[in-house]
């Protein structure tokens, strides 16, 4: 049996625990909206048309912020198709997805659906086909309280109040070939030093997100965040990062141990922003905005995907249906993002409904929870007060991708009495035996220890067994004398709480 020993000591704190980190993505793209948030005439449906059975289950998640209305989407988007009378608003074709868009639900309701979920709006702008006057339009329908052209077509459109939207991405994977109207990263830090400048001069206070790279493997990774920040350090307050994770040729080693490369990425792109920060004698700390981060089964979509001649209504689009396994590295990779929480200060876990998502809908049918929801819903419900860093003693195994990888992960946050650890274990076979010393944190009794596992664990939830995956108590938790003792079962991931 793998052995890990844990030290917790309350004073090593990285950073407070960050609201949204919490955050998720909503596209429209496949069934993520459609079908997805918003079904007219589904049971469950309100006012709106929205499924209130997706809100309950968003709300049970805990997503924080809400970045919308893409993604790819976003770079052929023009955004006065989506407001104003729903009957007079235009169907486009949306090239990224190749998709029929009926603009049914646009800014204003979702912003409504919003304050059902209880969550942020996060707002991008088309810097791919468009530019700066109609970002600046979009901040005026969206920000301006009344008085002026745009913000009096709000308050005409029904939404008296300016939905005062805080944080901005300007455009969205400016560096990637598949995306309409990439650029190079002198091209895009150029447009997108001026476009936060313009928005600047609208209101001081926004928080403007830069796009940084689409993905690690990418051979522009790097250079592109240095040049882009040569232009827009000034003007911007967060640069993007984006990652997806799938299990690749069968080595399930490498994919569990997916959360390095995370680190690398945080570490590489802090390392960068922090050299052109001082290239600048800039008193500005640069933070990251990780609004992508996801697995995501990409190979099997680039590989299936023909170009059809079929444009169709929100076609059923990257709904991957998730594992054990899966949810594991998906609650590893939350741990990471926590871990940083020093200079990642905003994440979306993409995407929330339908498509790469943890909450799945039938139309006119159920809602159920993905095996990735849980970990989830769980660190969000339990992480609070500061994050600290444990110190882990224990086994390491050799990866293909990411070298050597520890076997037990965990990190742990406190807060005024009460603290969680959570802990992956990516051994595949073995039980790990943890124990964690927690006397640091004056706890003494475990309020929740709960862990995501199962023999097997390519084991899903599907429409038809909705429930086959869910977590257990786990019951060898046992706090004694300031030491907190856990078996972890193999590929699994655990929570415990304490206070
Ligand atoms: O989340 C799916 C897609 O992944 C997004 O549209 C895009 O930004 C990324 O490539």
């Amino acid at each position: 049996m793998p052995r890990a020993h844990i030290e917790l000591d309350k004073r090593a704190v990285i950073a407070p625990v960050r609201h949204r980190t919490f955050g998720a993505f909503v596209e429209h793209l496949g069934r993520c909206v459609y079908t997805g948030l918003y079904e007219p005439g589904h049971t469950t449906a309100n006012e709106d048309g929205f499924r209130m059975d997706v809100v309950e289950l968003v709300r049970e998640l805990g997503s924080t912020t809400v970045r919308y209305p893409g993604g790819n989407f976003v770079s052929g988007f023009r955004w006065e198709d989506s407001v104003g009378p729903r009957e007079a608003r235009p169907v486009r074709r949306d090239l990224a997805w190749h998709s029929l868009e009926s603009n049914q639900v646009g800014l204003d309701e979702f912003a409504r659906w919003l304050k059902l979920a209880g969550a942020e709006l996060m707002l991008a702008v088309n810097l791919g086909t468009r530019g700066i006057l109609p970002a600046l339009d979009l901040l005026e329908y969206a920000n301006h309280p009344s008085g002026t052209a745009l913000s009096d077509l709000r308050i005409a459109n029904g939404t008296l109040q300016p939905h005062n939207v805080r944080m901005w991405c300007l455009g969205n994977e400016m560096d990637g070939s598949w995306q309409q109207g990439f650029m190079t990263a002198d091209d895009y830090g150029k447009i997108a030093a001026r476009t936060a400048a313009a928005m600047r001069m609208a209101d001081r206070n926004l928080e403007l997100v830069v796009c940084g790279s689409s993905g690690s493997s990418l051979p522009t990774f790097g250079d592109w965040e240095r040049t882009v920040l040569e232009h827009s350090y000034e003007y911007v307050d967060y640069v993007s990062c984006h990652a997806y994770y799938q299990e690749l040729d069968g080595d399930l080693g490498s994919f569990l141990a997916s959360a390095l490369d995370m680190d690398f990425f945080i570490d590489t792109v802090v390392a960068t922003a922090d050299h052109v920060g001082h290239k600048k004698r800039s008193k500005k700390k640069m933070q990251l905005s990780f609004d992508e981060w996801n697995v995501w089964y990409l190979k099997e979509y680039q590989e299936a995907a023909e170009v059809s001649d079929e444009w169709s209504y929100a076609p059923r689009l990257l709904e991957d249906v998730y594992t054990v396994a899966d949810a594991v590295v998906v609650g590893n990779l939350l741990m990471t993002l926590l871990r940083h929480s020093d200079r990642v200060t905003s994440a979306s876990l993409a995407q929330l409904v339908n498509v790469i998502a943890p909450i799945m809908t039938e139309p006119g049918g159920p809602a159920w929870r993905q095996t990735t929801f849980f970990p989830f819903a769980i660190t969000s419900r339990l992480a609070s007060g500061e994050v600290i860093r444990p110190v882990i003693e224990g086994p390491a195994y050799g990866t293909a991708r990411h070298g050597e990888a520890p076997v037990i992960d965990a990190v742990a946050t406190v807060d005024d009495g009460r603290a969680a650890v959570f802990l992956v274990n990516r051994d595949l076979k073995e039980t790990a035996r943890v124990t964690i010393d927690v006397r640091s944190l004056a706890s003494t009794q475990i309020t929740e220890a709960v862990t995501l596992a199962d023999a097997d664990i390519y084991a899903k939830n599907t429409l038809a067994d909705q429930e086959r995956v869910k977590p257990a108590a786990n019951a060898s938790a046992a706090l004694t004398d300031g030491v907190l003792t856990i078996e972890l079962p193999p590929v699994s991931w655990t929570a415990a709480a304490l206070c």
